[in-house]
């Protein structure tokens, strides 16, 4: 999709159509609205007036114009109360907008600012929101559909501003906003791709794009690399795998002067999840060929991050296997040693991502020397039961990382929420046999448990673990949000990266 900025009489524009938007419970139009209610002969105020335009947040109504203004439609687009009026509704707002008008085969649109430009809403911010709703909103993941279901495809949106002093921030918006959601959907496509074409080969060599095209270092490391590490947990998820596991480094140098400043990013990278010997129900089976939607994400942000170019040093380690129950797979009751010398009890091989994590944190501060880090995983059911699919859960063991990191997911609107990490929850991990047990000993807080276990191997660096098992996927088309993956948390990474910028 094209998106451009243009500065033109909105009452004249020539497009099959236009969005406005107005605010719940509004007396008066803006003059985007008001211009046009004109044109229409007030057919806007009369709709408002017979209460079928109410401006409830989400609330779509298209009105033919049979020529009485440039537009052929207008699109109305409702934003809720005004106070709670945020970059996000924005993005949503412009999500539905644009798949609406996709199902009734409109090819080109234009839309108006929506809401108010204001000190929280700056020009800049306003267009990345509009340019990351529409292309997130419009995202379909079609590689295995024929030719003809990929009908209907919106093509370009131009964005409309009265003032000419804003075109220069609402361009740089849409730059931003295009890079942003490039990356968010290169995490989707490679979360959707089935379990037989995305291995650990593939990601390993999707990694290689990445960096030949951005001029990233890159280091894959190979089953012979690991053992020469020491890395008995990844290795042991891995055992039970026809595929060779991969763990993919990538590293962005936007500030070589300050080496020590390095921001560690690490995603699980499960291809498949059967749940090795402790094999999973069928039931919903296939949903594990999205395990790797954290090493998806870390993919996505570390492109999205080498094209925006920030003055920041960006580590991003994908520990990325199958988890099978082969001949030579892991049983419960194995042994394993991880890369700092722990061993750990398997007693469900179900929990591997831990165990890949474990090593591949390890690795991260041992040798690639990050000073902060953040683990991105798919990693317990159990996160679905607090949170659901709405919050993604936040663990950690350095409150001022977590808050800069909160702080960094506002504007984003991907939400997250903190649970507490008393060392109690550890309690459960003791193993008759070894350092550690891979799961707890009763099945509670599962979600803590397994952060306990990571807090194990991440010494005293500042780190933060994102369990994404809840929001990896969406169950329906909202906002821009689509049915299937999500990207999350793309870019709410790319924001932490940035907010470390010297
Ligand atoms: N990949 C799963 C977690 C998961 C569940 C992701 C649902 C997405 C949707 C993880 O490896 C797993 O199997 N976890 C177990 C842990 C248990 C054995 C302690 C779980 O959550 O049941
Ligand atoms: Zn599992
Ligand atoms: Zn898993």
């Amino acid at each position: 999709m094209r998106i451009n900025v243009i500065q033109e009489d909105i009452t004249k524009v020539k497009t099959p159509a236009l969005v406005i938007s107005l605010f719940q419970g509004t007396e008066s139009l803006d003059d985007a609205a008001s211009a046009i209610d004109s044109g229409l002969d007030g057919t806007i105020k009369q709709l408002i007036n017979d209460g079928e335009i109410k401006g409830k947040e989400g609330e779509l109504t298209l009105i033919h114009t049979f020529n009485k203004v440039g537009a052929e439609r207008i699109l109305v687009l409702g934003l809720g109360k005004e106070e709670n009026f945020s970059a996000n509704v924005i993005r949503n707002g412009m999500g539905d907008a644009c798949r609406f008008l996709r199902t009734k085969g409109v090819e080109s649109m234009a839309t108006t600012l929506h809401g108010s430009i204001s000190q929280e809403l700056d020009p800049q911010t306003m267009s990345q929101a509009m340019t990351e709703g529409a292309m997130l909103g419009l995202y379909r993941f079609q590689e295995y559909f024929d030719e003809d279901s990929n009908s209907g495809l919106i093509t370009e949106m131009s964005i409309l501003s009265n003032r000419s002093d804003l075109t220069e921030p609402l361009q740089e918006g849409v730059k931003i906003g295009e890079i942003i959601s490039r990356g968010t959907m290169l995490s989707r496509d490679l979360s959707s791709e089935p379990a037989n074409i995305m291995t650990p080969s593939r990601m390993a060599e999707v990694a290689q794009q990445i960096s030949d095209t951005n001029g990233l270092e890159i280091n894959i490391l190979e089953r012979s690399d690991m053992e020469k590490l020491g890395m008995g947990a990844l290795l042991g998820v891995a055992k039970g795998s026809y595929q060779p596991p991969k763990l993919i480094v990538l590293k962005y140098n936007g500030d070589p002067n300050n080496p020590s400043k390095n921001l560690g990013i690490i995603g699980k990278g499960i291809t498949f999840d059967s749940g090795g010997i402790s094999i999973k129900g069928a039931s919903g089976m296939e949903r594990m060929k999205g395990d790797m939607s954290g090493g998806a994400s870390v993919l996505g942000a570390m492109q999205a991050i080498a094209e925006l170019r920030p003055k920041v040093n960006v580590t991003g380690i994908v520990p990325a296997t199958e988890n099978m129950p082969g001949g030579q797979a892991q049983r419960p009751g194995d042994i394993v040693r991880a890369m700092n010398g722990k061993t750990i009890e398997i007693i469900n091989t179900d929990a591997e991502g831990r165990l890949v994590l474990a090593d591949a944190l390890v690795y991260a501060r041992e040798k690639m020397q990050v000073d902060k880090m953040v683990d991105i995983a798919t990693l317990t059911g159990a996160i679905k039961v607090a949170l659901g699919s709405l919050c993604t859960g936040v663990m950690g063991n350095d409150q001022e990382f977590i808050d800069l990191f909160i702080n960094s997911s506002t504007t984003t609107g991907e939400q997250f929420w903190q649970l507490p990490m008393h060392d109690k929850y550890a309690d459960g991990l003791k193993s008759t046999f070894a350092n550690l047990r891979n799961t707890g000993s009763n099945g509670e807080a599962g979600s803590i448990t397994a952060a306990k276990f990571i807090e194990a191997f991440v010494g005293d660096t500042p780190w933060i673990h994102l369990d994404i098992a809840g929001t990896a996927r969406s169950e329906s088309n909202v906002g821009y949000l689509v049915k299937g993956y999500t990207g999350v948390p793309v870019r709410t990474l790319v924001n932490l990266a940035i907010s470390r910028e010297s």
